[in-house]
């Protein structure tokens, strides 16, 4: 479908796909697994960013993507509210009650230090900035404390961008894809190009987490797939890791699959 027939739909108020909430299927496989390295993921088709939001809520760097402008400005209005009212709300953490720990990552060709405070990191080029020391002094505790704050209010934050997923070049490798109603929002003939275009997003060794959507629908958005027509896109490139029918919004229970897949390095 064309950017101009998704940003009408966005204009009209035609949005039945908007639940004003996170997928329960996401809420839950973020709640179950705190053990996860947090890295970059990219949400393509991200809507007003509920699903962003909750990655970037869980630590992860959250990056939405979508073809309507207005969703786009919806997800960034949406996300700077929420996170003023959280900063309204967040306690100070003192920067010594924080463990923080030295990471280099290398990112568009370029190597950055980064510290990383409970999946939350802050990336610097070149050297390193000094450790915060257990015992810094009140000038530096001040400096730091205030860093290590925006840390954790950094948590709310996520970043969203125009892209049409199926074309464009992505600004980085991502650690993580999240698929929530995209794939069932684009024509079926379009799914060879969704996946070549998750092979170019996501790194090699990547990890895509799916909810697909399983209806039979033909005249779409959303159009239906099937388990089976999942199992012929995916495997060439990737490794199932798990497969669940997870918890939905109360109109699709019974009718989502979560997918959780390895691409192969
Ligand atoms: C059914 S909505 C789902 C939105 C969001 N994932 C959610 O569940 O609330 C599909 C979204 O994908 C966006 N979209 C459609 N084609 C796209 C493409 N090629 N690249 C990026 N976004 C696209 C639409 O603008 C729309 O916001």
């Amino acid at each position: 479908m064309s950017q101009d027939y998704w940003e009408s739909r966005y204009q009209e108020g035609d949005m039945s796909w908007e639940k004003g909430a996170p997928s329960p299927g996401l809420v839950d496989f973020l709640a179950a697994h705190p053990e996860l390295a947090r890295g970059t993921v990219c949400v393509p088709g991200c809507g007003t960013g509920h699903d962003a939001r909750a990655w970037a809520r869980a630590g992860f760097q959250a990056f939405g993507y979508d073809i309507a402008p207005s969703a786009i400005r919806l997800a960034t209005r949406r996300t700077r509210s929420a996170k003023q009212a959280h900063l309204d709300t967040a306690p100070e953490i003192p920067a010594t009650e924080l463990p923080l720990r030295h990471e280099m990552e290398e990112r568009a060709g370029e190597r950055r230090h980064v510290w990383v405070e409970a999946g939350t990191a802050f990336h610097q080029i070149g050297p390193p900035s000094p450790r915060p020391s257990p015992a810094p002094s009140s000038r530096e505790r001040e400096k730091t404390s205030g860093a290590v704050r925006g840390c954790a209010r950094a948590r709310l934050s996520a970043q969203f961008q125009v892209a049409d997923f199926l074309q464009a070049t992505p600004p980085f490798l991502f650690d993580w894809v999240f698929e929530h109603t995209l794939f069932c929002a684009i024509q079926p003939q379009e799914r060879d190009d969704y996946v070549r275009a998750l092979l170019r997003w996501l790194k090699p060794g990547g990890q895509y987490l799916a909810v697909n959507y399983l209806i039979p629908d033909r005249d779409g958005p959303p159009f239906g797939t099937t388990r089976d027509e999942l199992w012929q896109r995916f495997p060439p490139h990737f490794e199932l890791l798990q497969e669940w029918v997870p918890r939905s919004y109360p109109n699709r229970t019974g009718l989502e699959l979560m997918l959780w897949w390895h691409r192969k390095g």
